[in-house]
């Protein structure tokens, strides 16, 4: 780290925490009870520099089938949404089309059929937070997935960050804001209030909206943070034990099982960068000088790496060349962790199946399904905050360590069950080898989840887009 480059970072922090104590004012006097306007178009004249690079997110459109990858993820989900696609993040141009396209939001034919709830869309959208402001919470949540279909129609945008209202924002500040009170009542239960929050935090925060651990609550399944006893992975696996919350059932080994979401805001918070309040916009939005001088916002949120000279090399001396290697590194243990990890809590849950099979009692199991649901909560918590090895590589690396104690544990208890109802040799596994394969073993009618996404894409998702236009037209 270059003393120089901090200290200048410093001064030029100053600056901007005192613009930010107008920018508060400015807000708080200009109290604006228009609607929310969640179009990202609608901006461009009053802010071009920043649509246009928010819209440059667009530009990362490749589609990276993670369950091809890495076949062992489909036993992991047996029985959950998961195992029928999951696709690696891109643009936030693409939310709103990818949620529309996977597997997992099924094929509804009408807005009351179909196996998500309203939940779903709460990470995609600026519209989420205006029919919130507009029906409440309780309005928002209510019902399927597909209730929403018309409502939701913009991707992620100005308005999932702003206070689009405010007269600071149409003037230039930058006027952050959460859109959806459930994740300001989150980091008022971590003493992190947002409107308390330093600018820095609040640059953080806005990426917390989405990029955390939540799960699906109460009579509407309404999303919530567990963060009531911390955002560590064993603080949040307390919490969940606590209130006996379960995602689902694994088909194979009948253990109650947790989904981690993504928790780079958690695992992010206890890395190196956190620590120092270095915030994902430093990497991943860096302030840009243009010809004329003018510095804004980059909106292109991706790699920092594309940009690396307005990223990192703002803060530190290694050639570009230098840091990929650390980083890659870092992803490659990260890599090598998870398969280990997963290696032994696939085995676990096969033979927790044949344990069953073999006449084991609930009470001979709760431990071993107790143990399992452990280790493949920590497993998640590690892989599925994406950029981990970046963001805090040895908080990925000592978690999935406990995954693979957890799993093993488990193994042991099953191995001496299993002796106990006479069988010695060691499980057969089906042949898991790819993608395909793995789902056929587990039973799944792939052809017919595809035929009704095909038949949704073609038939329901047209009347939404035409019913959103019309109602758009009237704004
Ligand atoms: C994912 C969150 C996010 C989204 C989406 C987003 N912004 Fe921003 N925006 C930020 C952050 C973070 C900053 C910098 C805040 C700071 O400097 O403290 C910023 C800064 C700004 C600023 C202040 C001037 C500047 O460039 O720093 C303007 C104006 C702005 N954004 C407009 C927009 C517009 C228009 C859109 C939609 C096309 C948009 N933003 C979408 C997070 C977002
Ligand atoms: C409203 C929810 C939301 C907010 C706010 C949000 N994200 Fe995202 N982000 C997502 C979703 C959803 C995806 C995956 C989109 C897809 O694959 O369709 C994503 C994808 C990404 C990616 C992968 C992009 C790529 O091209 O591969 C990065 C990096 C990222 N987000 C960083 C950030 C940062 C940094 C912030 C804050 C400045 C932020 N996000 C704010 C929901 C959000
Ligand atoms: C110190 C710089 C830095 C900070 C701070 C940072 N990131 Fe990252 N992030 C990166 C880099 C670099 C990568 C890509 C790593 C790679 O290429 O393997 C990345 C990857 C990601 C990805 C995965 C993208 C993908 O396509 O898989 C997401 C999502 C993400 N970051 C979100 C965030 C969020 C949210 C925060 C704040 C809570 C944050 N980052 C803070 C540097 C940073
Ligand atoms: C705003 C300043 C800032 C930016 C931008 C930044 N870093 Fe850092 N980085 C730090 C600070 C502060 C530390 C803490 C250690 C220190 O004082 O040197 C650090 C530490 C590190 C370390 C050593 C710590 C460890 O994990 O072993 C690496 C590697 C690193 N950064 C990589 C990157 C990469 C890669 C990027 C760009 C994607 C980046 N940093 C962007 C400020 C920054």
């Amino acid at each position: 780290m270059n003393k120089l480059q901090w200290i200048k970072r410093s001064a030029a922090a100053i600056v901007i925490v005192a613009s930010s104590i107008m920018t508060a004012t400015s807000v708080a006097a200009s109290e604006d009870k228009a609607l929310i306007d969640p179009r990202n178009d609608a901006y461009e004249q009053q802010h071009p520099d920043q649509y246009h690079s928010w819209r440059a997110t667009s530009e990362s459109d490749g589609i990276d089938d993670a369950l091809a990858d890495d076949p062992d993820m489909v036993i992991l989900w047996a029985g959950y949404g998961f195992a029928k696609d999951y696709n690696k993040a891109r643009g936030h141009f693409y939310a709103l089309d990818d949620v529309r396209q996977t597997l997992r939001t099924g094929g509804p034919t009408d807005e009351n059929s179909g196996p998500m709830p309203m939940a779903c869309w709460s990470c995609k959208s600026p519209d989420v937070g205006r029919v919130i402001d507009e029906q409440g919470e309780d309005g928002y949540f209510s019902g399927k997935w597909a209730r929403g279909g018309e409502q939701i129609v913009n991707p992620i945008g100005c308005a999932d960050c702003h206070d689009t209202r405010s007269e600071g924002f149409k003037n230039g500040e930058p006027a952050l804001a959460l859109a959806k009170p459930y994740v300001e009542r989150a980091f008022t239960a971590i003493d992190k209030p947002f409107d308390q929050q330093s600018r820095l935090d609040q640059q953080a925060s806005v990426c917390g909206q989405c990029h955390v651990e939540y799960y699906f609550t109460g009579p509407t399944k309404a999303v919530k943070f567990p963060w009531d006893k911390g955002t560590t992975v064993g603080a949040m696996e307390e919490y969940y034990d606590e209130i006996g919350f379960k995602d689902w059932t694994h088909k194979v080994s009948k253990a109650p099982m947790l989904k981690a979401q993504h928790p780079g805001y958690e695992t992010w918070r206890d890395g190196i960068h956190g620590k120092n309040k270095v915030a994902c916009v430093d990497c991943h939005m860096p302030k840009v000088t243009k010809e004329d001088g003018t510095v804004y916002t980059d909106h292109k949120v991706g790699n920092p790496f594309d940009r690396f000279e307005d990223t990192c090399a703002n803060c530190h001396t290694q050639s570009k060349d230098q840091m990929l290697e650390i980083v890659n590194t870092r992803k490659a243990q990260v890599l090598n962790m998870k398969l280990t990890a997963e290696k032994q809590i696939v085995a676990a849950h096969f033979e927790a199946g044949a344990a069953w099979e073999a006449g084991a009692t609930d009470a001979e199991m709760a431990e071993i399904l107790q143990d399992i649901r452990h280790a493949q909560w920590r497993w998640d918590y590690a892989i599925a905050s994406h950029g981990v090895h970046m963001h805090a590589p040895e908080v990925a690396l000592e978690v999935l360590g406990t995954a693979v104690d957890k799993a093993a544990d488990a193994r042991t208890k099953l191995v001496r069950l299993l002796a106990k109802k006479g069988i010695t040799d060691p499980i057969e596994m089906p042949d898991i080898s790819t993608k395909a394969k793995a789902q056929q073993a587990l039973g799944m009618d792939m052809d017919k989840m595809n035929s009704e996404k095909k038949h949704f894409l073609d038939t329901v998702v047209p009347q939404w887009e035409e019913k959103a236009e019309k109602r758009e037209a009237q704004y």
